[in-house]
């Protein structure tokens, strides 16, 4: 997730556009640059890091020019690095993006063939390569674009100029958000509404296919196939600070709603039905050194441990590995025994953890293989990895850890499924029907998070409890652990996660009418169980909160409210069965009115032991 704006009009454009960009920072933080269109040609100034390390390289810059284009950047493809930050310059063609292109490696083994030469590691380059070609054999910037897009296929909002045409931008759109703001007499565009607002209310929304020309003078939109677009446009009353959200009130809320598209974005360009199969070798061993793998220890701290249990689950059932699941915080103080025939995964969203950076440097140490799945490119546990997945969720600024967490998820269970085929312990049609399903996961996550008023009810009549018990068996049970932490964390209420085998040796002494127990039930293996523990906590008075899937009365009768949540293939169930616990804990804390995004005492990446 990055943030692009761009400005044609009769001011100059550089200051409008760092402004623009210090309200996206929110959307990527890495690096930074801009395009500056004047008298003297496209200018560039790129600078990594922090966006004030741009707006100083900007004013030692002295940039001349009222038109141009800028971007701050979350790393995907390429590590945060000068070379690697947008604009992307071919020829006189500069292009700022925020996506992700799925077929990059095939494009550019063509391009390469074709004589191209790279200055970067990223997707983005690829699109600067084929407009600046195209142009070369069409009239205008707006058909080279149109031309290059039809090679292009993944996720994108770019924006484009050409040192050829000054005083214009083109812009396209392909699952990624892009806004143009009608000023008086300029046109500015960008990522996201906050980017605007300070110089325009009147907002025109580009959909999915469709691309524009902006100059001063006012807007075109057509589609790719070349249709004209007539839209009107929106008045936005937003304030500046809503708008950065979204229009919701905590980025925590934000971030559970943006799960479907972090999961898409996770997946996107990894999967190939037809082989049944990942698509590339990011993940750093092929079938020999996976057959050679004896067994499979995953290391992580919070709620990315969460993850890594059902990763356990998952690469124990595919792939038939020995597998477990450590907090990282014990593991480095063990004497841990690692040895060269594990294969060792870090979860971390931040990559950063203390405790597991250390135990991931002690199993290094004994010569296990290494791999990390993170959320932040070129931290330092990818770093010290022998491969990294990369879960694409973009930034996450609320401290409680959702969309990194399903992200995560998906991560792990397409490691599963690469171990699985490597190891020949997965047959290929069933491996197909999983990673079809998993395909099926960001559309189900919309219809769970449709159900938000039911989940709103729920935490309107237990804000004042003050202790929860979360019952789940199997892969419910991570799922209830997280339940009970995303609670903890935001609502400061005493929250405990068991294995609902577990309840009848402690946590049933403690249920009597006072205390919600929440029940991950869906339609799983161990559905008839859990059935069991539901029944137990009723006949002891208490008040039962349970996840099921659509539609089962059999659980609804037994429960005093009832979570239901969308019908996927077994294993898949917790990415669906997390969401309305995520929206519980919210809604408690937003009722309770604490500082949700912030809360206290807690830290979104833990760099000290
Ligand atoms: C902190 C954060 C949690 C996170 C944990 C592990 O406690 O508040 O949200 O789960 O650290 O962080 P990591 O970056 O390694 O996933």
């Amino acid at each position: 997730m990055c943030g692009i704006v761009g400005y044609v009009g009769p001011r100059q454009a550089a200051p409008i556009l760092l402004d623009g960009l210090r309200r996206l920072e929110y959307r990527g933080y890495d690096s930074a640059g801009l395009a500056i269109q004047g008298a003297r040609g496209i200018e560039i100034v790129r600078a990594v890091g922090k966006l004030e390390n741009l707006t100083r390289a900007v004013e030692g810059a002295k940039l001349d020019g009222s038109s141009g284009i800028g971007h701050t950047r979350w790393a995907t493809h390429g590590r945060p690095s000068e070379p690697n930050a947008h604009p992307h310059l071919v020829g006189d063609v500069a292009v700022v993006h925020n996506g992700i292109i799925e077929n990059h490696l095939e494009l550019k083994r063509e391009l390469a063939a074709d004589g191209a030469t790279f200055s970067s590691d990223t997707d983005t380059e690829i699109v600067a390569h084929l407009v600046a070609r195209a142009r070369a054999r069409t009239p205008s910037l707006f058909l080279a674009v149109r031309a290059a897009l039809e090679r292009v296929r993944g996720a994108y909002a770019l924006a484009i100029v050409s040192g050829a045409e000054p005083g214009k931008i083109v812009v396209a759109k392909s699952a990624s958000p892009l806004v143009i703001g009608l000023g008086d007499g300029e046109v500015l565009c960008g990522s996201d509404v906050p980017a605007l607002l300070s110089y325009t209310r009147r907002m025109l929304f580009l959909e999915e296919g469709e691309m524009a020309e902006l100059s001063a003078s006012g807007v075109r939109i057509e589609t790719l196939a070349g249709e004209s677009v007539a839209r009107e446009a929106k008045r936005i009353d937003w304030s500046p600070v809503q708008a950065e959200k979204d229009g919701y009130k905590h980025f925590m809320l934000k971030e559970i709603f943006e799960q479907p598209r972090a999961i898409a974005d996770t997946l996107r360009g990894r999967i190939s039905l037809e082989q049944a199969e990942l698509v590339d070798g990011e993940l750093g061993f092929d079938a020999k050194v996976a057959q050679g793998i004896e067994r499979v220890v995953l290391l992580a701290c919070g709620t990315s441990y969460h993850a890594a249990l059902a990763g356990r689950y998952w690469i124990e059932q595919l792939s038939r590995v020995p597998a477990q699941a450590e907090l990282a915080s014990e593991v480095r103080y063990r004497e841990p025994v690692f040895t060269k025939k594990d294969l060792v995964i870090a979860v971390s969203q931040s990559g950063e953890t203390a405790d597991t950076l250390a135990a991931v440097r002690s199993a290094r140490e004994a010569g296990a293989r290494l791999l990390a799945v993170a959320n932040v490119l070129d931290s330092a546990i990818p770093r010290a990895a022998d491969g990294s997945l990369y879960t694409h969720a973009g930034p996450e600024i609320g401290v409680a850890s959702t969309k990194c967490f399903t992200a995560q998820l998906a991560a792990l269970f397409m490691v599963a499924v690469h171990l699985g085929r490597r190891r020949g312990s997965l047959a290929e049609p069933r491996a197909r029907e999983l990673l079809r399903g998993l395909l099926e996961v960001p559309a189900a996550m919309r219809h769970a998070l449709d159900r938000k008023d039911t989940v709103y009810e729920v935490a309107r009549r237990w804000q004042h409890a003050r202790h929860m018990l979360f019952l789940g068996r199997g892969l419910g049970f991570p799922i209830a652990l997280e339940g009970a932490l995303k609670l903890k964390e935001i609502s400061y209420a005493h929250a405990e996660g068991y294995a609902a085998g577990e309840m009848k040796h402690g946590p049933i002494a403690l249920i009597d009418e006072e205390m919600p127990v929440v029940v991950i039930a869906p339609h799983d293996a161990q559905y008839e169980k859990t059935l069991g523990n539901l029944q137990e906590v009723r006949a002891r008075d208490g008040r039962v909160i349970s996840v099921v899937t659509d539609g089962d009365e059999q659980a609804a009768r037994l429960s005093e409210h009832v979570l239901e949540v969308p019908a996927l293939p077994e294993l898949l169930l917790p990415l669906v069965t997390v969401i309305p616990l995520q929206l519980l804990a919210y809604f408690i804390a937003e009722l309770k009115g604490t500082d949700v995004d912030q809360p206290r005492n807690l830290a979104k990446t833990v760099t000290v032991e």
